[in-house]
Parts: structure tokens; C-alpha cells; sequence
């Protein structure tokens, strides 16, 4: 038997179109439209892309994005004075700090000036709190839409073996917080795990969110376990390729996420999503 393949690229179209017509109806309510602050401190490629794709992903729906690019010499006082502007402006109902920052800048310092109410990467400590607590406001985005993928399949994950492998506060530690509230019974693997082989052979359900190729083998996946592959890689030929070893990985799981068209569509659609939340909890 072969995995079949969680579709992270339809999905986010069809929440995409489900966004885009709750603000179609709130706007011709009279309510102002969603506006996200996107702010980009320097020119790494990868966030600019990153950056393009998410405001375009807003355009589509119907939020407004204003953006904020800033030279790599922007001072942290001055990143945390646009923030507390920002936190004031009645238009502006989510605030989106693309990460990585410049090294001299202190990202925890300043992503905790962005007030919890426009916190729509749900990075913010109140917001981590809230998920860590199972009564969550902004989720993580990430971690949010591999939830969204694991419930389009239509599978029970309570009381099931979920194995997370990285630990990072984007993605690993929410994802983990995630899978727990929804009933998992949840191991952490990182850079200090010893065989990670052997963590990874019981999980009914995997999440791998480490950034390296093939670091997992698909031999180690369970019979019928639930694959999602959070890893976008850049191998020399230009491709891109997830952590998981999918060729052989998809011979022996029941469902798996492709890369691309998996998790990353699901990432801008949950940010989209959480704009909308925001806006409709928190506009004045
Ligand atoms: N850099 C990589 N992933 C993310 C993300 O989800 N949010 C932000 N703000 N920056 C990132």
C-alpha cells in the first residue's frame, strides 16, 4: 500500500476562499478592512520571497497589507518604536516581523513589544501561555496548519503516539503544545536526543521540522503511521525536498504531506486566518 498524500496546497486554497468571503461579508457590514503590518528588517532572499507571498496571499483575500522594509542597519529602538506605533494604529489589526532579524538585534526583545492582541505569528509569551494552557488565542501559524492538515484527513489522534523532531520555538515547542491539546501522547526530539531512530519507529503520527535532508530514514517509519514533513530544503540542483525520505516513507505510512504543497501553503493561510481572528476580537 501507498500513502496517500495530504493535499496542504488544496487545503489552503479552500480556506483561502472561505477567509475571503467572511471578509467580503464583514466589509459590506460596514467593518474596516483586516490590515496586516508586515515589516522586513534587511534583504535575506528567502524572507523576501517569503514576504512577497504572504502579502499577495492578503491582497487575494481581501486584507490589507501595509509594508514596512527596513536597511539591516535598523536599530533595535527603532524596530521596537514602529512596533509601539503599530500596537496604536486603529487600521492595524496583525503585526508580522519576518525571522530571521539582523544578528545585532535581540528577536525575543522586540517580538514581545508586538502587543498579544496583533501577535498573528502567535510568538508572543501571553500567546505561547494561552496555547500551553489548551484555551489558545493566535496559534502559531506552522504548527497551526499542520492541525488543520491532520483534521482534513479524518483520523482520531487521541490517545495516539504523535513524535515531534526539532524543538524550536516556531515550530517544534507550539507543535508539540498542539498536539497535545489535541489528546497525542507526545515525545520531543532535538539535537540532543540519543537515537532518534528509535523515537521515530513508534510514532503513529510524525512531525519532522529540522531543516536537513533525508535525516529521516524512511525505514524508520511505522506501518500506517501519519507523515507531516514541515522541512522545506534547497538541494543543489535547485529542488526542494522535505526531512523525511519519501520515496521509501510513502511505501510504508498510510498519509504523508509532499514538499512542496504540503505544510508551506498551510503556514500563509493560518496567518491569513489569524489576521481574521484578530480583527474580528479585537477591532475597536
Ligand atoms: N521565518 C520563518 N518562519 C516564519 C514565520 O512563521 N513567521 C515569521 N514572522 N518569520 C518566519
Amino acid at each position: 500500500m501507498v500513502a496517500q498524500l495530504i493535499d496542504g496546497k488544496a487545503l489552503a486554497a479552500q480556506t483561502r476562499k472561505e477567509i475571503a468571503a467572511t471578509i467580503l461579508t464583514r466589509t459590506t457590514q460596514g467593518f474596516s478592512q483586516p490590515g496586516l503590518a508586515v515589516i522586513l528588517v534587511g534583504n535575506d532572499p528567502a524572507s523576501e520571497i517569503y514576504v512577497r507571498n504572504k502579502r499577495h496571499a492578503c491582497t487575494e483575500v481581501g486584507i490589507k497589507s501595509i509594508y514596512h522594509p527596513l536597511p539591516d542597519t535598523t536599530t533595535e529602538q527603532t524596530l521596537i518604536s514602529l512596533i509601539k506605533t503599530l500596537n496604536q494604529d486603529t487600521q492595524i489589526h496583525g503585526i508580522l516581523l519576518q525571522l530571521p532579524l539582523p544578528a545585532s538585534i535581540n528577536s525575543d526583545k522586540v517580538l514581545e513589544h508586538i502587543t498579544p492582541e496583533k501577535d498573528v505569528d502567535g510568538f508572543h509569551p501571553y500567546n505561547l501561555g494561552r496555547l500551553a494552557q489548551r484555551r489558545p488565542l493566535l496559534r502559531p501559524c506552522t504548527p497551526y496548519g499542520v492541525m488543520m492538515l491532520l483534521n482534513s484527513i479524518n483520523t482520531t489522534y487521541k490517545g495516539r503516539h504523535a513524535v515531534v523532531v526539532g524543538a524550536s520555538n516556531i515550530v517544534g515547542r507550539p507543535m508539540a503544545l498542539e498536539l497535545l491539546m489535541a489528546g497525542c501522547t507526545v515525545t520531543i526530539c532535538h539535537r540532543y536526543t540519543q537515537d532518534l531512530a528509535s523515537h521515530v519507529k513508534q510514532a503513529d503520527i510524525l512531525v519532522s521540522a529540522v531543516g536537513k535532508p533525508s535525516i529521516i530514514k524512511g525505514e524508520w517509519i511505522k506501518p500506517q503511521a501519519t507523515i507531516v514533513d514541515v522541512g522545506i530544503n534547497r538541494l543543489p540542483d535547485g529542488s526542494l525536498t522535505g526531512d523525511v525520505e519519501f520515496h521509501i516513507a510513502k511505501e510504508k505510512a498510510a498519509w504523508i504531506t509532499p514538499v512542496p504543497g504540503g505544510v508551506g501553503p498551510m503556514t500563509v493561510a493560518t496567518l491569513l486566518q489569524n489576521t481574521l481572528t484578530a480583527a474580528e476580537q479585537f477591532q475597536q
